[in-house]
């Protein structure tokens, strides 16, 4: 795997590896047409740093945090000639019988703070100040729940690296160098169906997750005739190297509505990396032995975005 030169890269990251947090608002926007709205894109983007001071000052306690990851199209309209190696718009996966759709959208905000009113201040200003150059395409107001599961009733984000590993699997190092200390960020809203999956035996919820229910202890598959999600979810080069990602997952709904659901974050050094695991879980490994997580949970948006290190952020905000 190329590694890391920290000495020749700027590590000037976003808050990728803000810890995981009590409250969480994914906010994805489109920006409308014109010259005027990306203006006042680079004015936002410009002064994103200042507003989470601003409004994070009024509870330091509360660690208010605000990814903005960039999409494809929106990178090309901004007028920065070079791009991330790899950034494209999220592809679309048809499997059978769970397909995968590709959605719009050209920010992806992710708010955290331990306090949902903090996250809610800092969105409102942070729309107030866009005004109408975006349309909001989805929004969704995350919660953690209990022992940090997700409603399915397990404990999500176990094998996320941690201290120097999350640079290793969330950053793109010297293979881009020009990129360097930025992520790729792919999302995904999921729905479940919590009857169906109430229905199932915690035998079977444990193989299909791969990890048991109560205690969160991992679980050999090896020998089974279905892969289960931890290892559908785990990608080996063909160097024999393992690559992670560093997930942020959070659980949200609306019991009144029957709307439960998982959002589904995931910050990448390498966008193949998601792209595989996705591949893996949507069309199954071998071919039609796919996640059966889908059976009980469908993917309602898909978008990739490419979260620049703060450096690379500034020269987008004074681009034109
Ligand atoms: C319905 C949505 C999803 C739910 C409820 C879910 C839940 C879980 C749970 C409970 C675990 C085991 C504990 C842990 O290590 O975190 C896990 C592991 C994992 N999931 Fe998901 N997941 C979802 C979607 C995805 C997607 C879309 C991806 C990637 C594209 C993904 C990637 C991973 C990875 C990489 C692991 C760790 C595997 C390992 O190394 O052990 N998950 N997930």
């Amino acid at each position: 795997m190329t590694g890391h030169a920290w000495d020749r890269v700027p590590i000037d990251a976003q808050s990728i590896d803000a810890p995981l947090s009590q409250a969480a608002i994914f906010l994805v926007v489109t920006v409308s047409d014109g010259e005027e709205a990306l203006a006042k894109v680079r004015d936002m983007l410009g002064g994103l740093d200042d507003l989470v001071k601003t409004v994070g000052f009024r509870d330091l306690s509360a660690r208010l945090s605000c990814i903005a990851g960039i999409g494809s199209d929106l990178w090309g309209r901004l007028g920065e000639p070079n791009r991330p190696r790899e950034l494209k718009p999220f592809a679309p996966i048809e499997g059978n019988p769970h397909r995968a759709p590709a959605t719009p959208g050209d920010i992806l905000f992710h708010i955290r703070a331990e306090r949902p009113d903090i996250c809610f201040e800092f969105e409102r200003i942070l729309l107030q100040t866009l005004g109408s150059a975006m349309t909001v395409t989805d929004e969704v107001s995350g919660f953690r729940y209990f022992d940090a599961r997700d409603l399915l009733g397990f404990v999500d984000g176990t094998a996320n690296p941690a201290g120097r590993e999350i640079g290793e699997s969330a950053l793109v190092g010297d293979e881009d160098p020009e990129f360097a200390g930025g992520s790729y960020v792919v999302v995904q809203k999921y729905l479940h169906d919590l009857a169906a999956w109430g229905r199932t035996s915690t035998a079977l919820q444990e193989e299909i997750i791969g990890r048991t229910k109560i205690d969160n202890i991992e679980l050999d598959d090896d020998a089974a005739p279905r892969k289960s999600h931890k290892t559908l979810a785990t990608i080996v080069d063909e160097d024999g190297n393992e690559h992670d990602i560093l997930r942020d997952n959070m659980p949200f709904g609306r019991p009144g509505h029957g709307e439960f659901g998982t959002y589904f974050i995931g910050y990448t050094r390498y966008l193949w990396v998601i792209e595989k695991m996705l591949e893996r879980m949507f069309v199954g490994e071998p071919k039609g032995a796919y996640d059966r997580i889908l059976d009980f949970s469908t993917a309602q948006t898909g978008i990739s975005f490419f979260a620049p290190s703060r450096s690379t952020l500034a020269k987008l905000a004074s681009s034109s």
